[in-house]
This record gives C-alpha cells, sequence and structure tokens, in this order.
C-alpha cells in the first residue's frame, strides 16, 4: 500500500500544501519545528481518525483557522482509494469521507490506511509501565485480529461488574461473573500469546539484523495466571482462571478488585536473556522498540499481504552510521515517510533511490525525485 498524494489544508502550521510522494522512502529533512511531526501526524490522522500526540482536534487546526482537511489518495491492492478527514472547530465536528462519499460512523474509515509509527515517545513500550504495554498490545490486536475487540470490550464490562461486586459481600451471584469473565479472558489470554509469539519470532530476526547477529531479542507474554502456556487449549487456561478467581474471592474482597486475569498480564523484553529495561542501554532499547515497530508492519503483511506505510518520526538520530545502513537495506517493499532534523544524514552513501524533501515553515519541498549516488 502507498500513499500517492496528500492535500493539507489548515492542519498545524500546513496552511495549503500538496505533495505527491515515492512509492519507496520519502526522507523529510527540516530543522526544529518546521512541520515534519506535523507532517506524519497528519497521515496518522488519516488512518486512525484521530492524533497520535494530543486527544484535543482542536489542537490539530491552523491557530488562524476553524478548520482542518486532510486529503489522501491511496494506492492498494484493492485498487486506488481516497480519505478525506476534516474537523470544524466552531461544530466541533469531525467528518470522514472515503472516495467522497461521507461515513456514517468514523470508525468505518480507521484502518483503511494501514500504518505503522515510530515515535520517539514510543520508548514507553519497553521503558513505560504494565498498563501502557497492554493498551499497546491491545491496540495491535484490535488492528490484526477482528474478534479480539469484541472478547475484550466483553471481558471489561463484565470485569467491572465483578469488581463492583467484590463491595457487596452479602450478594452470592458472584460465580456467575466470574464463569463469564474466565470465558472471555481465556480467548484474550491465548490470542494475545499467540500474537506476542509471532511478533517474537520476527523482532528477533530484525533485531539481529540490525545488529548483524550480535543481539539477541526476545519478547515473552507473562500471564498473571500462574502455569498459563500457549501449549494449554483454551478451555484448560477458562478452567485454571475460574480456579484462580474462587481461590482469590476473599483475598480480591479485601483489596477490591481482581487480582488475576488478562489485565494484569504483561510482556517482557529480554536482550541475549537479560531484561531489556534493566539492562539495555538506551540506544539498544530504542532500537528494540525500532525492530518492534518493523516487525509489526512484517507480521500485518503477513495478515493482509499488504505492506503497512511507515511513519518513522526521527528515526535517524537513534542509529549509528552502519546501523543506518543495515536499517535502510530492511526498508526493502514498503513506502516510508522518514523524518531527520540532522541533515548529516544526506552524507550518508548507502542513501539511494531515496525520494528527498525539505520541510521549512509548512512548507514541503521536493530536493529531488530520486536521489542517485554521491
Ligand atoms: N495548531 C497549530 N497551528 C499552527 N502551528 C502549529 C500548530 N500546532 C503546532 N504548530 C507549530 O508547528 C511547529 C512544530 O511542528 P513539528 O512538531 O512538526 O516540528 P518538527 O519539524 O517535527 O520539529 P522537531 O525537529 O523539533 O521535532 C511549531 O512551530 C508549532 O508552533
Ligand atoms: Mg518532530
Amino acid at each position: 500500500m502507498y500513499l500517492k498524494k496528500l492535500s493539507l489544508i489548515n492542519f498545524r502550521n500546513f496552511l495549503n500544501e500538496e505533495a505527491e510522494f515515492g512509492n519507496f522512502i520519502n526522507l523529510f529533512i527540516g530543522k526544529n519545528a518546521q512541520g515534519k511531526t506535523n507532517l506524519l501526524e497528519s497521515i496518522y490522522c488519516c488512518s486512525f481518525g484521530k492524533s497520535f500526540r494530543t486527544k484535543r482536534d482542536k489542537d490539530l487546526v491552523n491557530y488562524n483557522s476553524s478548520y482542518y482537511s486532510i486529503r489522501a489518495w491511496v494506492e492498494s491492492l484493492e485498487g486506488s482509494f481516497e480519505v478525506k478527514l476534516t474537523y470544524d472547530r466552531n461544530r466541533e465536528a469531525k467528518e470522514a469521507y472515503i472516495n467522497g462519499i461521507k461515513c456514517k460512523n468514523l470508525s468505518q474509515m480507521i484502518g483503511k490506511i494501514k500504518i505503522v509509527i515510530f515515535y520517539p515517545d514510543h520508548l514507553f513500550i519497553v521503558k513505560g509501565s504494565p498498563a501502557a504495554r497492554r493498551k499497546y498490545l491491545d491496540g495491535q490486536m484490535i488492528l490484526g485480529i477482528p474478534t479480539y475487540y469484541h472478547y475484550f470490550s466483553r471481558y471489561q464490562n463484565i470485569l467491572r461488574n465483578r469488581n463492583t461486586l467484590l463491595k457487596d459481600v452479602k450478594n452470592t451471584d458472584i460465580w456467575v461473573w466470574e464463569e463469564q469473565l474466565a470465558r472471555y479472558g481465556a480467548k484474550i489470554i491465548i490470542q494475545r500469546m499467540k500474537v506476542v509469539e509471532i511478533l517474537s519470532r520476527i523482532v528477533s530476526e530484525i533485531y539481529s539484523c540490525l545488529t548483524e547477529g550480535q543481539w539477541v531479542l526476545k519478547m515473552e507474554y507473562k500471564a498473571s495466571l500462574k502455569n498459563a502456556s500457549i501449549l494449554m487449549e483454551e478451555e484448560e487456561i477458562k478452567k485454571a482462571f475460574l480456579r484462580e478467581l474462587e481461590k482469590n474471592r476473599d483475598r480480591d474482597r479485601k483489596l477490591g478488585f481482581t487480582t488475576v486475569g488478562p489485565h494484569r498480564d504483561d510482556i517482557s523484553f529480554f536482550l541475549n536473556g537479560k531484561p531489556i529495561r534493566d539492562f539495555g542501554s538506551q540506544g539498544q532499547q530504542r532500537l528494540a522498540v525500532l525492530a518492534l515497530k518493523l516487525a509489526e508492519a512484517e507480521f500485518i503483511k503477513k495478515n493482509t499481504g499488504e505492506s503497512p506505510i511507515l511513519l518513522l518520526d526521527d528515526v535517524m538520530s537513534e542509529l549509528d552510521a552502519e546501523k543506518r545502513r543495515l536499517f535502510f537495506q530492511m526498508l526493502s517493499s514498503s513506502q516510508a515517510f522518514i523524518t531527520a532534523a540532522d541533515s548529516g544524514i544526506l552524507l550518508d552513501k548507502f542513501l539511494k533511490n531515496v525520494y528527498l524533501w525539505e520541510i521549512i515553515d509548512g512548507t514541503i519541498k521536493k530536493i529531488s525525485r530520486i536521489r542517485e549516488d554521491l
């Protein structure tokens, strides 16, 4: 899949810009605060219907305007299509259009453009809280597995009900909720374990390539349910979960919440067998996140047959020259939008077949169509 053309009106510091992109690597050079991340953000909005930087759409509207409009023309295996997203600050109205036809619901446009984004803040996936990591994983699961969202939201509702009943000591119906919690919880655990295992295999290959075989990165699903394993059947996990819920009921009553279940699970990252969170250098941790993002892209490609578009913000500053070379080699089949504040990267000899752009104060300028060797 690739983005052929983008038109931005009053989006952040872009007043009225239009650009046609190359279907391989597009490298955007620009000093700080010129609009590089804003550009990636606009593409992201066309895929997810919201920004990755703010929850408030009004922040995305240019200071001197009352609305924004983003139009993206995309080529995919299913043919070409156009996505348009608009927001009117006065009416507080966000609208999406596919091929000019208004979507009844914003969810109709979400994920139509397949995107994987790397943003420096994503270091939280390795270093942040288990809750943040679970949120990240669930986001991936919802995008990759059509039934997941249903199970996930059922589970959340049932969990809320059990937690409420925990406070009502006289109530004897709590087992009804536990039965359901175990049923949906088992589905979530087994699906998450499978996805983490697939991602772990891909990420490990990518990390090895980027470090020329020196380092092995592995991901592991850490279930709060003791002895839960990918080798177990869903029914077995359900029974084990139900037993734990019954066993922990008194403790849970005292604490006022459910202490076991997928809502308490986590993912761990190991580099050459050691937790990267505690032992990895800053560079190794950043590289792990980048490898994970490339693995996500590969996972989407495997599931859908289509390579997603990569949005890689300020990724070059994370890598030394040798890793940059290996990284560019890896971006073989995807369209990528890469931003860099440091124009020193242009001296990299391996930088060939790249569309070069410059972002200056909210304008997108093409420097050269395809860069030839230096
Ligand atoms: N709603 C808005 N309207 C107009 N300008 C905005 C709006 N929101 C942010 N900006 C401006 O956009 C600029 C920041 O753009 P962006 O974050 O894309 O910078 P960048 O090129 O990625 O810089 P860096 O290299 O520092 O990351 C700032 O100058 C900011 O004032
Ligand atoms: Mg930026």
